[in-house]
């Protein structure tokens, strides 16, 4: 389906927004709450597609859910669970880590290959390399992985770089594990100690011993009690509303659960480019329209540096910065697809090796079909066609809102006016304006 979205700029923002729970923290617990045996209960749950299709697939492993408002309940286990995983988790990224969960609860699963965006090979040996260390035979057959173990024996495992979701499986994989597995090298996003808290209220035993270095006591029988889980608040759109404010915000506008101790080095790259900000308790905040914007020269890196994710995003704020900026993503090298939409939209970035240098001071204009590659590129169209003048109409929105809750409702709250279109259909201008 094509969905699309009309946004007609220039349009300037103000009142309050929300962050949402984190989608990388509720996907990797869902898949966690496998490992329980009584009810567990997610809260701060966001409403997104990515979050759906999982749902629908660990129903159909045998767990079934029911979900109302922003909260998960997940049924206590009464049966072994399948060891078939639907064809649908092709469509996420995280269906990966129902490798993990699967291997800990049956010892057997046959998952296709994981999907979600796809800027970059994605490739997952890491995540294979692990859960072999821990005693499981992986296959990969055509589009499937068939996984088996016996029995899964803590390790003494060494990432070979600090993936966000390969350190995540093995968290999960190792939690029931017997013995006792130590991870080196792993990653410590905030989301990631999100998971080890909501395991540990489980009875996992998972510690840290270094500071990427953790301890995990396998357990037999985790979750014999009901739990009750919130899912801290997601940093990506936490940085989104923050350069929206910059850009768009008609004096300022405040965000709500911006989680300042989980957003530490975005900022200090705002800092550095002149944005202003009133931090107003733990976890909100006040960004101000900048009238003044500096260059800047910065790199992604794994957490606590600047995450990669929010690059798109910071590329359209660089666009109306003075002078040259260099964005360098060591993470995902290719992850800048977006940066031709954003050109087609009047803005001037080149690209370098693993990265994009921007002139900025660009005055940006809608363009009638500029593509969502992404999930964050396809955001970072958002905030540019906000800024733009004329119509915007930007094409496979679907991947946007994977990764934003009630974007639509949150940004009408702020007084943007857009149009989203599900039909996949032309539509004429004509038609656009009567709208
Ligand atoms: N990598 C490998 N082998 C592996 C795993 C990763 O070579 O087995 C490489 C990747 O190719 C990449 C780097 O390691 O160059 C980092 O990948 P990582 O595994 O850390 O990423 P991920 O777990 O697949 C999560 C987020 C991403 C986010 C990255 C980096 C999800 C659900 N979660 O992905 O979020 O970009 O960490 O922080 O995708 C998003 O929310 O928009 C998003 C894409």
């Amino acid at each position: 389906m094509n969905e699309k979205l009309y946004i007609l700029g220039p349009q300037s923002v103000k009142g309050t927004i929300e962050v949402s729970g984190a989608k990388n923290s509720v996907l990797p617990i869902m898949c966690a709450s496998l490992l329980s045996e009584q009810i567990v209960e997610l809260s701060n749950v966001p409403n997104l597609n990515d979050v759906s299709i999982l749902r629908g697939l660990i129903n159909e492993i045998g767990r079934p859910s029911e979900k109302f408002e922003e909260n998960i309940y997940f049924s206590e286990k009464t049966s072994n669970y399948n060891i078939v995983v639907s064809e649908d988790a092709n469509k996420i990224r995280y269906s990966v880590l129902l490798l993990g969960a699967l291997l800990a609860t049956n010892k057997e699963v046959i998952l296709p290959l994981p999907g979600g965006c796809s800027f970059s090979a994605r490739p997952i040996d890491i995540h294979l390399e692990g859960l072999k260390q821990l005693g499981a035979e992986i296959i990969e057959e055509g589009n499937y992985i068939k996984a088996t173990a016996k029995e899964l024996v803590g390790a003494d495992i060494t990432l070979r770089f600090p993936s966000v979701g390969a350190t995540e499986n093995l968290i999960i994989a190792s939690a029931k594990a017997s013995g006792k597995t130590i991870l080196r090298n792993i990653a410590i996003e905030p989301e990631i100690i999100d998971l080890i808290d909501f395991l540990n209220s489980l009875g996992a035993k998972i510690k840290f011993i270094g500071s990427q270095t953790l301890e995990i006591m396998g357990v037999k029988k985790l979750g014999e009690k009901k739990v009750n889980h919130r899912i801290i608040s997601d940093r990506i759109e936490a940085g989104t509303y923050l350069f929206l404010g910059a850009l768009a915000a008609e004096n300022y506008i405040d965000i709500e659960n911006f989680e300042i101790q989980y957003n530490i080095s975005l900022l200090k790259v705002a800092q550095k480019i002149g944005i202003e900000f009133k931090i107003l308790s733990s976890n909100k905040i006040r960004v101000y329209k900048s009238n003044v914007l500096k260059a800047v020269e910065v790199e992604t890196g794994v957490y606590p540096e600047l995450a990669t994710d929010l690059q798109p995003l910071l590329a359209v704020l660089l666009t109306q910065a003075s002078g040259i900026s260099k964005i360098i993503d060591p993470i995902y090298p290719s992850r800048f697809q977006y940066a031709n939409e954003l050109n087609s939209m009047g803005t001037d970035i080149d690209f370098i090796d693993s990265g994009i240098k921007i002139r900025g001071g660009s005055k940006l204009s809608a363009t009638k079909d500029v593509y969502s590659y992404d999930l964050r590129g396809g955001a970072a169209l958002i905030l540019a066609a906000l800024i733009a003048e004329g119509e915007s109409e930007i094409t496979n929105v679907y991947q946007i809102y994977r990764g934003y809750s009630n974007l639509d409702m949150k940004l009408k709250g702020l007084g943007v006016s857009l149009d989203r279109d599900i039909s996949g259909e032309e539509r004429s201008y004509h038609e656009l304006s009567t709208k």
